[in-house]
């Protein structure tokens, strides 16, 4: 049963949710909300939504106002998620917060801030089980914290179906769970790594961090702050820079970055994952200039902008492959590429790899900006390492610049660089929202990287610009196709991707 909402009743849910949790709730996501209050509307028993308004401004309603949150909250997540990351923590980042705190006090706090079901923190909870088999003399504290009631119900409960091990590897599942097959069958988290994590309850919006500032030595909060808006964003990162002690990481989700959000942390490329470090020597020094941009209603074509730190990987050149051998060799055909992990292409022979702690390369001189015509042509020619370079030059030269991040983002989708892409990807969108495009390349990353409900966002975010585009009209990009047909099959790939995820 879905009750529609009027759009006062919408308003005023959104008000609500905004000043409780910092949840935003567009226009595209006013059904899937409708959804939710109806449901909280059945079981409340009220007659109808200005009813169950009504009894959500109790004084005394807490308890139900809890309950919508834990309706609206969106509890996606797995264990082991984000394989990138995963082999950073795993290879670098765990063993050297291990080996400095052994150092110091044998103290180690992490916080998985926005924990969800618990996934996160057991799998923090098993890297340090690997790492440190013996624990004895060391203080370790994993604290987990949610908005959700349901959510860390759940995660105390440490019971888990199939579809939160999607990406565990099975050696993982026979060290780290117990398989019960009585009643309804369940893979539980083994106690000595449960006993390692603490579940509370903490609203990362409203309350100030369950820490002493500099207490922290690593904070997890991925996918949580693509539900706040950019305020909030902000002011919620500058909260967890002053809990990390400095030399502390901060792990946001794929579809998050700092850029035009907080310039307090370090960019670190670990392999193929980008994690932030508060390092306050640098910032002491002034060795590493940060790029601060200014709000993109006001750019300035002419002028350059600071000099962002570049990652080791980036600054090298890649081979250009002797024949196209990314996912597609036009943009248009990106439009004809199956969604799935099957459609990830290899790398190109040759591409280099970096080991996985490379530390963050700076550089200080800024190289002449390639025109867009010769990236287009790379790209054209399916020469998409040279674009993907040729492209970052530009947006050095031009950090407002959204068709350079536009096709660089293009150049490194086809490079099968799903997550790097989505940066650049978020920049073009952010620099010109109108992009149809980059919302369309964006959906397809997040979905190939995991990130169902980002990507039903995506898709959805695709089709609305895609509808604006006159029937008359066929832009290059859309690969012969109309701007309508392609609209509805972004909208089944929202379906598809909504069913999937959350
Ligand atoms: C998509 S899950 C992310 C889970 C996990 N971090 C991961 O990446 O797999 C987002 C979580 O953020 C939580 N959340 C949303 N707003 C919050 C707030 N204001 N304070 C604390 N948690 C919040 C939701 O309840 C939900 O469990």
């Amino acid at each position: 049963m879905r009750m529609p909402l009027s759009d006062d009743e919408f308003d005023a849910l959104r008000r609500l949710l905004g000043s409780s949790a910092g949840l935003v709730f567009d226009d595209s996501r006013r059904e899937a909300l409708a959804f939710c209050v109806s449901e909280r509307v059945r079981v409340t028993g009220c007659e109808n939504v200005a009813a169950y308004l009504r009894l959500l401004a109790q004084p005394d309603a807490e308890p139900e106002r809890q309950s919508l949150l834990d309706e609206v909250t969106i509890p996606e997540t797995h264990f082991f998620r984000n394989p990138p990351q995963i082999t950073a923590l795993r290879g670098h980042v765990l063993p050297q917060l291990l080996r400095d705190a052994g150092e110091r006090d044998r103290k180690l706090t992490i916080w998985s801030a926005g924990c969800s079901t618990g996934e996160e923190p057991y799998t923090i909870a098993m890297l340090l089980r690997e790492l440190l088999p013996l624990m004895h003399g060391w203080d370790i504290r994993i604290i987990a914290t949610d908005i959700s009631g349901r959510g860390l119900a759940a995660a105390r409960a440490a019971r888990y179906g199939e579809r939160s091990l999607v990406m565990t590897d099975p050696a993982d599942v026979n060290k780290f769970f117990i398989r019960d097959l009585e009643g309804e069958p369940a893979y539980v988290v083994r106690p000595e790594v449960a006993e390692l994590v603490e579940f509370r309850r903490h609203n990362l919006v409203t309350e100030p961090p369950p820490f002493a500032p500099g207490e922290v030595d690593l904070v997890l909060c991925r996918n949580v702050t693509i539900y706040f808006d950019r305020a909030t964003t902000r002011a919620l990162v500058g909260r967890l820079h002053d809990t990390l002690r400095d030399g502390g990481y901060l792990f946001l989700g794929h579809a998050e970055t700092l850029w035009q959000v907080s310039d307090d942390f370090h960019l670190v490329t670990l392999g193929d994952a980008f994690v932030y470090r508060r390092d306050d020597a640098a910032d002491a020094s002034g060795r590493e200039r940060r790029m601060v941009l200014p709000d993109r209603r006001a750019p300035g074509k002419s002028e350059r902008w600071g000099v962002e730190r570049r990652q080791g990987r980036e600054r090298r050149n890649l081979p250009t492959p002797s024949r196209p051998s990314g996912l597609v060799a036009t943009i248009g055909r990106v439009l004809t590429t199956p969604i799935g992990p099957s459609a990830r292409p290899t790398p190109p022979p040759g591409a280099p790899t970096v080991p996985p702690t490379a530390p963050p390369a700076v550089t200080t001189t800024q190289p002449e900006p390639a025109p867009i015509s010769q990236v287009r042509r790379a790209l054209a020619a399916g020469q998409y390492a040279e674009a993907a370079e040729l492209a970052e030059q530009m947006a050095q030269a031009e950090p407002l610049a959204a068709d350079a991040h536009y096709l660089r983002g293009v150049a490194l989708t086809n490079l099968g660089r799903d997550a790097d892409a989505l940066i650049e990807l978020r920049k073009a969108i952010y620099l010109d929202p109108g992009l149809g495009f980059a919302h369309f390349l964006l959906a397809g990353a997040l979905n190939r990287l995991g990130e169902a409900v980002a990507a039903a966002r995506s898709y959805r975010a695709a089709a609305e610009m895609l509808e604006r585009i006159p029937a008359d009209v066929a832009p290059e990009e859309l690969g012969g196709r109309s701007a309508a047909e392609l609209a509805r099959m972004c909208k089944e790939l929202a379906d598809r991707a909504e069913r999937h995820g959350g």
